[in-house]
């Protein structure tokens, strides 16, 4: 049976989803860890607004800027924190005619309401920003860890949602670039605009305007794009991890999640299962005995975590027995908080590499 690591390895884009508190953003960075130390350049994406893995990395990560984090690895590591609005800027400049309209749009009200009301936006800037590290040919790999599973889903979808919004009729009409120029030209001047002008104000008519008339030039760029980002998300290349702990709640999301994967076509290449409770006995916990004191208190606590480890033993059994080709890894509950590089790559050594 060959580690989790070891299962992805060969992938160029790793995509950790679970519910909240299981353990996402503790095991993408243990698993970035333990492919740097297969000799891979990993880059670890985390979208996660509590900002754990900065501070499980020790780092003070500055929004959207790479930090390179050092270690015991022959590959490289490098974290990134996800900063939608400058990953939005940066589409924008990509496919901006010139400075001058990249500072119209971004100048716009319109925009600024847009990038936040298009629903989703966050999601979509966030495969969009793996898209980009993936591409730019400084990592072999991208792991992106992600909000709770539902966000997750939407993360899946984010770049349909996207194309929908884009290629829809009415937006089409009022974005593409050569015929509506002179429309949003002409309508700026007519006199209904004035008359609407008089009413909802002129700068807002005025915005509307110009936004869809600098707009208009980057709609195929946005498309275009949207469509890579899409494919990259069901490509062969790109892997699925759920992170799950042993408990029924959790377990219960996990098979949720991994049938909505299922129905976008995908499936999960690895199943993380944490904080499992640590086995100090092989004897049947029903069988220890009881006793007064203090030997009575800890064979009580030995009792208590042998029948969770048994449990959860079983639950794992259960995950690694549905699908042989799913790898199964257990991270066991740790005593010391997972908080800074050392602790990280020691679970990434044990349990994943
Ligand atoms: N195996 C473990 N043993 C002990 N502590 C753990 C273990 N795994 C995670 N933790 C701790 O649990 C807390 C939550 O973990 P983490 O932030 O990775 O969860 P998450 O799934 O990313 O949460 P969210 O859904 O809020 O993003 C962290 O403080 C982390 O250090
Ligand atoms: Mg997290």
């Amino acid at each position: 049976v060959s580690s989790l690591a070891g299962a992805l390895a060969s992938r160029r884009v790793v995509v950790v989803a679970g519910s909240g508190g299981v353990g996402k953003t503790t095991s993408s960075a243990a698993l970035a860890m333990a492919l740097a130390r297969r000799g891979l350049r990993v880059c670890v994406l985390t979208v996660d607004p509590a900002r754990r893995l900065a501070s499980a990395l020790g780092l003070d990560l500055n929004e959207g800027t790479a930090r390179v984090v050092n270690g015991p690895w022959s590959g490289s590591l490098t974290a990134v924190q996800l900063d939608a609005g400058r990953t939005f800027d940066g589409l924008l400049e990509r496919y901006g005619a010139s400075a001058e309209t990249v500072s119209t749009i971004r100048r716009n009200p319109i925009y600024k309401s847009l990038a936040g009301a298009l629903g989703g936006t966050q999601e979509y800037m966030a495969v969009e920003r793996v898209y980009e590290l993936s591409s730019s040919g400084n990592y072999d790999i991208v792991v992106i860890d992600t909000p709770p599973t539902r966000n997750a889903v939407e993360l899946l979808d984010a770049p349909e949602r996207l194309l929908n919004f884009l290629t829809h009729p009415i937006v089409r009409a009022l974005l593409v670039p050569t015929k509506f120029s002179l429309r949003a030209a002409s309508l700026a001047t007519s006199a209904v605009t004035r008359t609407i002008g008089t009413v909802v104000g002129h700068d807002l008519v005025n915005d509307v305007v110009s936004f869809f008339q600098a707009f208009g030039s980057l709609h195929d760029g946005f498309v275009e794009r949207a469509r890579s980002v899409r494919d990259l998300l069901g490509d062969e290349t790109t892997g699925y991890v759920l992170v799950t702990t042993p408990r029924g709640d959790a377990l219960e999301e996990t098979r949720w999640f991994a049938n909505q994967l299922e129905r976008r076509g995908v499936r999960a290449n690895g199943v993380i299962v944490n904080r499992v409770h640590p086995r100090f006995t092989d004897r049947d916990p029903e069988s220890l005995p009881f006793a007064g004191g203090t030997l009575g208190v800890h064979l009580d606590n030995l009792r208590d975590i042998e029948r969770a480890a048994r449990r959860d033993r079983a639950a794992v059994s259960v995950l690694s027995g549905f699908d042989p080709d799913v790898v199964v890894a257990e991270i066991p509950w740790q005593a010391e908080p997972l908080t800074d590089v050392d602790a990280l790559d020691n679970v990434a050594r044990s349990y994943l590499a």
